[in-house]
C-alpha cells in the first residue's frame, strides 16, 4: 500500500469537493493500492493541521458550522515548507492579475520538493512556463485537469490518452454560465439582462458575472489548452476576445430559423486562439444546450474526437482532480 500524504489549499466547494470524493473513495483507491492521508487543510483564515492525518469529516462539519477549519493561525505557504507531505491540492480562489495565493503555494509546493494538482486558472495564465519549469527543475509532477471543462477529460484526453496524435485545433464551449444563458435567452425568447438575472439568483452566474460572459474565462481555458497541448508560451494577451453581451434574442432566433444556434466558442490552434460568439449547425456535436461544456478535438490520426460534460460542481470537479492523483501515484 502507498500512503500519499498531502495538504487541500482553498475550502470552499472545490476543496470540499475533494474532501468528499476522498471520504467517498477511501476502499476504492486502498483497493488500488493507495492510502490518501490529509495532513492538513487551509482556508483564508487559517489551518487545521495533524501529521498523523486530519479527520475530513470532522473539518467538513466544522467548516459548515463555523465558516472556517482554522485551529492554527498559519497561511497556505508556511504551512506547505513546515509541514511534511508530498502533494499539494491547491483549490484557492482563481485571480488572473496577480495569480492570487494559488501563485505563492505553487511556488513554495515546487520549491519544497511537492506535486501539484489543481484546479486553479489564474497561476497557468499568468505564468504557466514558469511553473512548469520549476516543477521539473525539482523532480515535481504538476497536474491541472480540472483547470479546463471541470469534470470533462481535455487536457489528459489530448496529452495522454490520444499520445501519438498531432493535435490540429481544439474548438468547444469552455463557460457553461454562457452557455446557459444563451440556450435560454433563445427557449424564453427573453433578454440578455433578464436571463443574466435568472443565472444569478439561481447560482449559475456569478455576482461579478465579467470574467464568464466578457469571454475571459473561456479566454484563461484557451491560454491553459495552448501551453499544455499545444507547447505554445502564450498568456492571456494572446487571445482575441469577444463576449455575449451584446448577443440578441431575436439574433437567437434568426439563426435558429436557419438551422442554427449561437454559443460562445473558443477555439485553439498553433495559429489562432480566439473567444468568440458563433454559428453552430442544431445537430453538430458542439450545440450542446444548459450549463455543459463541451470539446472537439481535432487530431491527426484520430479525426474529431469530442467530449461533452459538467464544467464545474463540487463532486464534478474534484473527479478530476481525483484522476490527476490516480495518474501520478496509482502506477507506482
Ligand atoms: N466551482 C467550480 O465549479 C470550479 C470548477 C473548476 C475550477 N474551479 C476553480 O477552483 C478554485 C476553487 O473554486 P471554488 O469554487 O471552490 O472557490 P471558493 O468556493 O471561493 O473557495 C475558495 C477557497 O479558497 C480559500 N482561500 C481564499 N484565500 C485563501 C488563502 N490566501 N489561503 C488559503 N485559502 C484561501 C477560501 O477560504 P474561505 O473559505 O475562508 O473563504 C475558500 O475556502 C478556483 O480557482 C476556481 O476557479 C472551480
Amino acid at each position: 500500500m502507498k500512503t500519499v500524504c498531502c495538504s487541500i489549499l482553498g475550502f470552499g466547494a472545490i476543496g470540499q469537493g475533494v474532501a468528499q470524493a476522498l471520504l467517498m473513495k477511501k476502499e476504492y483507491l486502498k483497493s488500488i493500492g493507495l492510502e490518501v492521508k490529509v495532513v492538513a487543510v487551509v482556508d483564508s483564515k487559517g489551518a487545521t493541521v495533524n501529521p498523523q492525518g486530519v479527520d475530513l469529516a470532522d473539518c467538513l462539519s466544522r467548516k459548515k458550522k463555523n465558516g472556517t477549519v482554522a485551529l492554527e493561525n498559519i497561511t497556505g505557504v508556511e504551512m506547505i515548507r513546515s509541514v511534511n507531505h508530498e502533494l499539494v491540492i491547491e483549490t484557492t480562489p482563481t485571480d488572473i492579475k496577480t495569480g492570487g495565493p494559488g501563485l505563492q503555494n505553487m511556488f513554495a509546493a515546487f520549491e519544497t520538493g511537492k506535486d501539484v494538482i489543481t484546479s486553479n486558472k489564474g497561476p497557468l495564465t499568468l505564468k504557466y512556463r514558469e511553473l512548469l519549469e520549476t516543477a521539473k527543475a525539482a523532480g515535481s509532477k504538476f497536474r491541472f485537469e480540472a483547470t479546463v471543462g471541470g469534470s470533462m477529460p481535455i487536457i489528459n484526453l489530448a496529452n495522454e490518452v490520444l499520445a501519438g496524435n498531432r493535435i490540429i485545433s481544439i474548438k468547444g464551449i469552455l463557460n457553461g454560465t454562457c452557455n446557459y444563458i444563451l440556450t435560454r435567452m433563445l427557449e424564453e425568447r427573453a433578454s440578455y439582462t433578464d436571463i443574466l438575472a435568472e443565472s444569478l439568483e439561481l447560482g449559475i452566474a456569478e455576482t461579478d458575472p465579467t470574467y464568464d460572459v466578457e469571454g475571459i474565462d473561456t479566454a484563461c481555458k484557451l491560454v491553459i489548452l495552448a501551453n499544455a497541448i499545444f507547447g505554445l508560451d502564450v498568456t492571456y494577451k494572446d487571445v482575441e476576445v469577444t463576449g455575449i453581451t451584446k448577443i440578441t434574442p431575436e439574433a437567437l432566433e434568426m439563426a435558429y430559423e436557419r438551422g442554427h444556434v449561437i454559443k460562445l466558442i473558443g477555439e485553439v490552434s498553433r495559429e489562432k486562439i480566439q473567444v468568440a460568439p458563433r454559428l453552430v449547425p442544431i445537430k453538430h456535436p458542439l450545440a450542446v444546450g444548459g450549463t455543459l461544456n463541451v470539446a472537439s478535438v481535432y487530431t491527426e490520426l484520430a479525426g474529431e474526437i469530442t467530449v461533452t460534460g459538467k464544467g464545474a460542481g463540487p463532486i464534478e470537479t474534484a473527479s478530476a482532480i481525483l484522476s490527476d492523483l490516480i495518474s501520478i501515484y496509482g502506477k507506482n
